[in-house]
Protein backbone atom coordinates (compact mmCIF):
# COMPACT_ATOMS: atom_id res chain seq x y z
CA UNK A 1 0.00 0.00 0.00
CA UNK A 2 1.29 3.36 -0.94
CA UNK A 3 -0.99 6.29 -1.27
CA UNK A 4 -3.39 7.18 1.89
CA UNK A 5 -6.47 9.60 1.92
CA UNK A 6 -6.71 11.41 4.93
CA UNK A 7 -9.56 13.12 5.42
CA UNK A 8 -9.72 15.69 8.86
CA UNK A 9 -5.66 16.01 8.31
CA UNK A 10 -6.33 18.39 11.00
CA UNK A 11 -8.33 17.50 14.01
CA UNK A 12 -6.80 15.96 17.11
CA UNK A 13 -6.31 12.54 15.61
CA UNK A 14 -5.03 13.61 12.31
CA UNK A 15 -2.52 15.39 14.28
CA UNK A 16 -1.29 12.16 14.81
CA UNK A 17 -2.22 10.12 11.77
CA UNK A 18 -0.53 11.59 9.10
CA UNK A 19 2.66 11.99 10.94
CA UNK A 20 2.81 8.40 11.97
CA UNK A 21 1.74 7.19 8.00
CA UNK A 22 4.54 9.27 6.88
CA UNK A 23 6.98 7.41 9.48
CA UNK A 24 5.44 3.82 7.61
CA UNK A 25 6.84 5.14 4.49
CA UNK A 26 3.69 5.96 3.00
CA UNK A 27 2.37 8.91 0.62
CA UNK A 28 -0.08 11.38 2.55
CA UNK A 29 -2.60 13.33 0.64
CA UNK A 30 -3.64 15.24 3.73
CA UNK A 31 -7.41 16.97 2.99
CA UNK A 32 -8.39 20.06 5.45
CA UNK A 33 -10.20 23.16 4.39
CA UNK A 34 -7.42 24.85 6.24
CA UNK A 35 -3.57 25.54 5.45
CA UNK A 36 -1.55 22.84 6.78
CA UNK A 37 0.17 23.04 10.17
CA UNK A 38 3.43 25.65 10.72
CA UNK A 39 5.26 21.84 11.48
CA UNK A 40 3.72 20.35 8.87
CA UNK A 41 7.51 19.41 7.30
CA UNK A 42 7.90 19.34 3.26
CA UNK A 43 7.00 16.91 1.05
CA UNK A 44 3.50 16.23 2.91
CA UNK A 45 0.37 16.86 -0.29
CA UNK A 46 -1.70 19.17 1.40
CA UNK A 47 -5.55 19.22 -0.68
CA UNK A 48 -7.68 22.24 0.70
CA UNK A 49 -10.96 20.85 -0.07
CA UNK A 50 -14.53 21.28 1.50
CA UNK A 51 -16.18 17.89 2.20
CA UNK A 52 -19.49 18.99 1.06
CA UNK A 53 -18.56 19.83 -2.16
CA UNK A 54 -17.31 17.10 -4.87
CA UNK A 55 -13.60 16.21 -4.56
CA UNK A 56 -11.17 17.85 -6.51
CA UNK A 57 -9.42 16.29 -9.03
CA UNK A 58 -6.99 13.96 -7.81
CA UNK A 59 -4.66 10.50 -8.09
CA UNK A 60 -7.24 8.09 -6.46
CA UNK A 61 -5.34 6.95 -3.64
CA UNK A 62 -4.95 3.22 -2.26
CA UNK A 63 -6.36 4.00 0.86
CA UNK A 64 -8.49 6.33 3.01
CA UNK A 65 -8.64 7.23 6.39
CA UNK A 66 -11.54 9.69 7.84
CA UNK A 67 -11.36 11.44 10.53
CA UNK A 68 -13.88 14.14 9.94
CA UNK A 69 -17.65 14.15 10.49
CA UNK A 70 -19.01 10.73 9.08
CA UNK A 71 -21.79 12.01 7.38
CA UNK A 72 -19.33 13.56 4.69
CA UNK A 73 -17.18 10.20 3.30
CA UNK A 74 -20.56 8.99 1.64
CA UNK A 75 -20.54 11.83 -0.79
CA UNK A 76 -17.09 11.63 -1.93
CA UNK A 77 -16.76 7.87 -1.88
CA UNK A 78 -20.24 7.79 -4.58
CA UNK A 79 -17.95 10.59 -7.17
CA UNK A 80 -14.72 8.97 -6.52
CA UNK A 81 -13.98 6.95 -9.18
CA UNK A 82 -12.61 4.29 -9.21
CA UNK A 83 -12.69 4.16 -5.40
CA UNK A 84 -9.78 3.25 -3.28
CA UNK A 85 -9.42 -0.50 -2.44
CA UNK A 86 -9.30 0.10 1.19
CA UNK A 87 -11.35 2.76 3.92
CA UNK A 88 -11.22 3.54 7.41
CA UNK A 89 -13.44 5.82 9.04
CA UNK A 90 -14.53 7.28 12.15
CA UNK A 91 -17.97 7.02 13.67
CA UNK A 92 -18.50 7.42 17.56
CA UNK A 93 -20.33 5.24 20.14
CA UNK A 94 -22.63 8.60 20.38
CA UNK A 95 -24.66 6.41 17.76
CA UNK A 96 -25.07 4.39 21.18
CA UNK A 97 -25.33 6.65 24.19
CA UNK A 98 -27.06 9.46 22.49
CA UNK A 99 -29.64 7.21 20.59
CA UNK A 100 -32.32 8.10 23.71
CA UNK A 101 -31.19 11.57 23.94
CA UNK A 102 -33.50 13.52 25.62
CA UNK A 103 -32.32 16.12 23.25
CA UNK A 104 -34.12 16.52 20.09
CA UNK A 105 -30.79 17.98 17.98
CA UNK A 106 -28.70 14.43 19.29
CA UNK A 107 -31.10 12.44 18.41
CA UNK A 108 -30.87 13.80 14.54
CA UNK A 109 -27.53 13.49 14.49
CA UNK A 110 -27.25 10.30 15.77
CA UNK A 111 -29.82 9.36 12.74
CA UNK A 112 -27.72 11.34 10.47
CA UNK A 113 -24.72 9.13 11.97
CA UNK A 114 -26.17 5.75 11.61
CA UNK A 115 -27.34 6.34 7.71
CA UNK A 116 -23.86 7.07 7.22
CA UNK A 117 -22.88 4.29 8.57
CA UNK A 118 -25.12 2.09 6.09
CA UNK A 119 -24.26 4.01 3.33
CA UNK A 120 -20.64 3.51 4.11
CA UNK A 121 -21.14 -0.12 4.25
CA UNK A 122 -23.55 -0.20 1.46
CA UNK A 123 -21.14 1.44 -1.27
CA UNK A 124 -18.13 -0.17 0.25
CA UNK A 125 -19.86 -3.77 -0.51
CA UNK A 126 -20.71 -3.06 -4.01
CA UNK A 127 -17.76 -1.43 -5.18
CA UNK A 128 -15.76 -4.12 -3.23
CA UNK A 129 -13.75 -1.74 -1.07
CA UNK A 130 -12.87 -3.53 2.18
CA UNK A 131 -14.02 -1.41 4.62
CA UNK A 132 -13.47 -0.99 8.85
CA UNK A 133 -15.39 1.68 11.02
CA UNK A 134 -13.64 3.04 14.63
CA UNK A 135 -16.66 3.36 17.07
CA UNK A 136 -14.25 5.79 19.99
CA UNK A 137 -15.71 6.98 23.09
CA UNK A 138 -14.74 10.49 24.37
CA UNK A 139 -11.55 11.62 22.31
CA UNK A 140 -8.72 13.74 24.35
CA UNK A 141 -5.33 14.60 23.45
CA UNK A 142 -4.28 17.09 20.00
CA UNK A 143 -5.52 19.85 21.53
CA UNK A 144 -8.50 21.71 21.77
CA UNK A 145 -10.98 18.73 22.18
CA UNK A 146 -14.70 19.43 23.82
CA UNK A 147 -14.24 17.30 26.42
CA UNK A 148 -11.06 16.92 28.63
CA UNK A 149 -9.62 20.22 27.51
CA UNK A 150 -12.92 21.85 28.01
CA UNK A 151 -12.90 20.37 31.72
CA UNK A 152 -8.90 21.81 31.83
CA UNK A 153 -10.17 25.26 30.62
CA UNK A 154 -12.71 25.48 32.91
CA UNK A 155 -10.56 24.31 36.52
CA UNK A 156 -7.97 26.72 35.43
CA UNK A 157 -10.58 29.61 35.12
CA UNK A 158 -12.41 28.68 38.36
CA UNK A 159 -10.30 25.96 40.55
CA UNK A 160 -14.13 24.92 41.57
CA UNK A 161 -16.22 21.88 39.51
CA UNK A 162 -19.73 21.34 39.78
CA UNK A 163 -20.47 17.42 40.10
CA UNK A 164 -23.77 15.64 39.57
CA UNK A 165 -24.80 12.58 41.69
CA UNK A 166 -20.89 12.21 43.08
CA UNK A 167 -19.78 11.83 39.95
CA UNK A 168 -19.79 8.13 40.39
CA UNK A 169 -20.69 7.13 36.37
CA UNK A 170 -18.51 5.91 34.69
CA UNK A 171 -16.09 7.08 31.39
CA UNK A 172 -13.49 5.67 29.18
CA UNK A 173 -11.32 8.55 27.69
CA UNK A 174 -9.11 7.89 24.83
CA UNK A 175 -6.21 9.29 23.54
CA UNK A 176 -6.33 10.68 19.80
CA UNK A 177 -2.41 9.10 19.35
CA UNK A 178 -4.12 5.78 20.45
CA UNK A 179 -6.69 6.03 17.61
CA UNK A 180 -4.11 7.29 15.46
CA UNK A 181 -1.92 3.82 16.15
CA UNK A 182 -5.24 1.71 15.68
CA UNK A 183 -5.41 3.48 12.39
CA UNK A 184 -2.19 2.27 10.87
CA UNK A 185 -2.70 -0.87 12.99
CA UNK A 186 -5.53 -2.00 10.74
CA UNK A 187 -4.56 -0.29 7.26
CA UNK A 188 -2.74 -3.66 6.07
CA UNK A 189 -5.06 -6.42 8.57
CA UNK A 190 -7.20 -8.11 6.57
CA UNK A 191 -9.14 -9.75 9.72
CA UNK A 192 -10.67 -6.00 10.14
CA UNK A 193 -12.46 -6.05 6.94
CA UNK A 194 -16.08 -5.25 7.57
CA UNK A 195 -15.91 -4.62 11.10
CA UNK A 196 -16.90 -2.33 13.35
CA UNK A 197 -14.87 -1.73 16.61
CA UNK A 198 -15.53 0.19 19.51
CA UNK A 199 -12.50 1.95 20.76
CA UNK A 200 -12.11 3.24 24.56
CA UNK A 201 -9.18 3.93 26.47
CA UNK A 202 -7.32 1.75 28.51
CA UNK A 203 -8.77 2.42 31.98
CA UNK A 204 -12.28 2.92 33.07
CA UNK A 205 -13.04 5.34 36.05
CA UNK A 206 -15.56 7.13 37.74
CA UNK A 207 -15.91 10.64 36.16
CA UNK A 208 -15.00 12.38 39.50
CA UNK A 209 -11.51 9.98 39.41
CA UNK A 210 -11.25 11.94 35.54
CA UNK A 211 -11.88 14.95 36.74
CA UNK A 212 -9.38 14.52 39.73
CA UNK A 213 -6.88 14.45 36.99
CA UNK A 214 -7.59 16.70 35.28
CA UNK A 215 -7.18 19.44 38.16
CA UNK A 216 -4.04 17.57 39.00
CA UNK A 217 -2.69 17.84 35.65
CA UNK A 218 -3.17 21.89 36.16
CA UNK A 219 -1.22 21.61 39.55
CA UNK A 220 -3.83 22.04 41.09
CA UNK A 221 -5.85 20.14 44.28
CA UNK A 222 -9.43 19.14 42.97
CA UNK A 223 -12.45 21.16 44.59
CA UNK A 224 -16.11 20.55 44.01
CA UNK A 225 -18.93 21.65 44.53
CA UNK A 226 -22.25 19.42 44.67
CA UNK A 227 -25.28 20.40 42.26
CA UNK A 228 -28.58 19.32 41.82
CA UNK A 229 -28.37 17.87 38.34
CA UNK A 230 -31.93 19.91 37.14
CA UNK A 231 -29.77 23.01 38.22
CA UNK A 232 -27.12 22.40 36.01
CA UNK A 233 -29.41 21.48 33.54
CA UNK A 234 -30.55 25.42 34.04
CA UNK A 235 -27.04 26.83 33.64
CA UNK A 236 -26.02 24.70 30.88
CA UNK A 237 -29.12 25.77 28.86
CA UNK A 238 -28.27 29.05 29.50
CA UNK A 239 -24.25 28.45 28.97
CA UNK A 240 -24.74 27.27 25.03
CA UNK A 241 -26.17 31.07 24.25
CA UNK A 242 -22.80 32.63 25.04
CA UNK A 243 -20.50 32.36 22.06
CA UNK A 244 -18.25 29.43 21.21
CA UNK A 245 -20.57 27.24 23.57
CA UNK A 246 -23.24 26.32 21.79
CA UNK A 247 -22.02 22.87 21.65
CA UNK A 248 -23.42 22.82 25.27
CA UNK A 249 -27.02 20.72 26.04
CA UNK A 250 -28.58 19.94 28.79
CA UNK A 251 -28.66 16.36 27.70
CA UNK A 252 -24.83 16.17 28.93
CA UNK A 253 -26.47 16.80 32.17
CA UNK A 254 -28.05 13.61 31.70
CA UNK A 255 -25.51 11.38 30.67
CA UNK A 256 -23.29 12.60 33.71
CA UNK A 257 -25.52 10.13 35.49
CA UNK A 258 -24.88 7.38 32.92
CA UNK A 259 -21.82 4.88 32.58
CA UNK A 260 -20.22 5.53 28.66
CA UNK A 261 -18.14 2.27 28.79
CA UNK A 262 -17.59 -0.35 25.82
CA UNK A 263 -15.99 -3.84 25.17
CA UNK A 264 -12.44 -3.42 23.26
CA UNK A 265 -11.56 -6.75 23.54
CA UNK A 266 -12.34 -7.57 19.86
CA UNK A 267 -10.03 -4.69 19.09
CA UNK A 268 -7.49 -6.03 21.07
CA UNK A 269 -7.60 -9.46 19.85
CA UNK A 270 -7.99 -8.51 16.03
CA UNK A 271 -4.86 -5.64 16.04
CA UNK A 272 -3.59 -5.72 19.34
CA UNK A 273 -5.38 -2.95 20.46
CA UNK A 274 -3.84 -1.44 23.68
CA UNK A 275 -4.59 2.16 24.76
CA UNK A 276 -2.75 4.18 27.44
CA UNK A 277 -4.62 4.41 30.78
CA UNK A 278 -6.15 7.68 31.30
CA UNK A 279 -2.96 10.69 31.47
CA UNK A 280 -3.96 14.02 30.41
CA UNK A 281 -1.72 15.83 29.89
CA UNK A 282 -1.11 19.79 30.75
CA UNK A 283 -2.60 22.93 28.59
CA UNK A 284 -3.29 20.67 25.37
CA UNK A 285 -5.07 18.24 27.07
N1 LIG B 1 -14.16 14.30 19.86
C1 LIG B 1 -14.70 13.19 20.35
O1 LIG B 1 -14.80 12.99 21.58
C2 LIG B 1 -15.15 12.10 19.41
C3 LIG B 1 -15.71 10.96 19.97
C4 LIG B 1 -16.06 9.91 19.13
C5 LIG B 1 -15.85 10.01 17.77
N2 LIG B 1 -15.34 11.14 17.23
C6 LIG B 1 -15.08 11.16 15.77
O2 LIG B 1 -13.69 10.95 15.62
C7 LIG B 1 -13.20 11.74 14.51
C8 LIG B 1 -12.15 12.71 15.02
O3 LIG B 1 -12.74 13.51 16.01
P1 LIG B 1 -12.16 14.94 16.41
O4 LIG B 1 -12.99 15.40 17.58
O5 LIG B 1 -10.70 14.82 16.53
O6 LIG B 1 -12.47 15.81 15.12
P2 LIG B 1 -13.68 16.85 14.76
O7 LIG B 1 -13.57 18.05 15.58
O8 LIG B 1 -14.99 16.12 14.72
O9 LIG B 1 -13.34 17.30 13.28
C9 LIG B 1 -12.52 16.57 12.51
C10 LIG B 1 -12.15 17.32 11.26
O10 LIG B 1 -13.26 17.35 10.40
C11 LIG B 1 -12.94 18.30 9.42
N3 LIG B 1 -14.14 18.78 8.78
C12 LIG B 1 -15.31 19.10 9.37
N4 LIG B 1 -16.16 19.54 8.41
C13 LIG B 1 -15.48 19.49 7.23
C14 LIG B 1 -15.80 19.83 5.88
N5 LIG B 1 -17.01 20.29 5.57
N6 LIG B 1 -14.87 19.65 4.93
C15 LIG B 1 -13.63 19.21 5.25
N7 LIG B 1 -13.26 18.87 6.50
C16 LIG B 1 -14.18 19.01 7.46
C17 LIG B 1 -12.26 19.43 10.19
O11 LIG B 1 -11.20 19.87 9.37
P3 LIG B 1 -10.86 21.41 9.00
O12 LIG B 1 -11.58 22.29 9.99
O13 LIG B 1 -9.39 21.46 9.14
O14 LIG B 1 -11.34 21.57 7.61
C18 LIG B 1 -11.72 18.76 11.45
O15 LIG B 1 -10.32 18.80 11.51
C19 LIG B 1 -14.41 12.41 13.89
O16 LIG B 1 -14.92 11.56 12.89
C20 LIG B 1 -15.40 12.46 15.07
O17 LIG B 1 -16.73 12.50 14.61
C21 LIG B 1 -14.98 12.19 18.03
Amino acid sequence: MRRVLVTGARSGVGRYLVPSLREAGLEVIAVSRRPPPADAGSGLRWLRADLRSPPPAMVVPDAWIHVAPLDLLPGWLQAMRPSPRRILAFSTTSVLTKADSPDPRERAQVERLRQAEQRLRGLADERGVAWTLFRPTLIYGGGGDRNVAFIARWVRRWRVFPLVGGGRARRQPVHAEDLARACVAVLDNSATHGKLYHLGGGEVLSYRAMVDRIFAAQGQRPRYLPVPAALLAVAVRLGARLPGLGFLSPAMVWRLQRDLVFDIGPARRDFHYAPRPFRPGGSQD
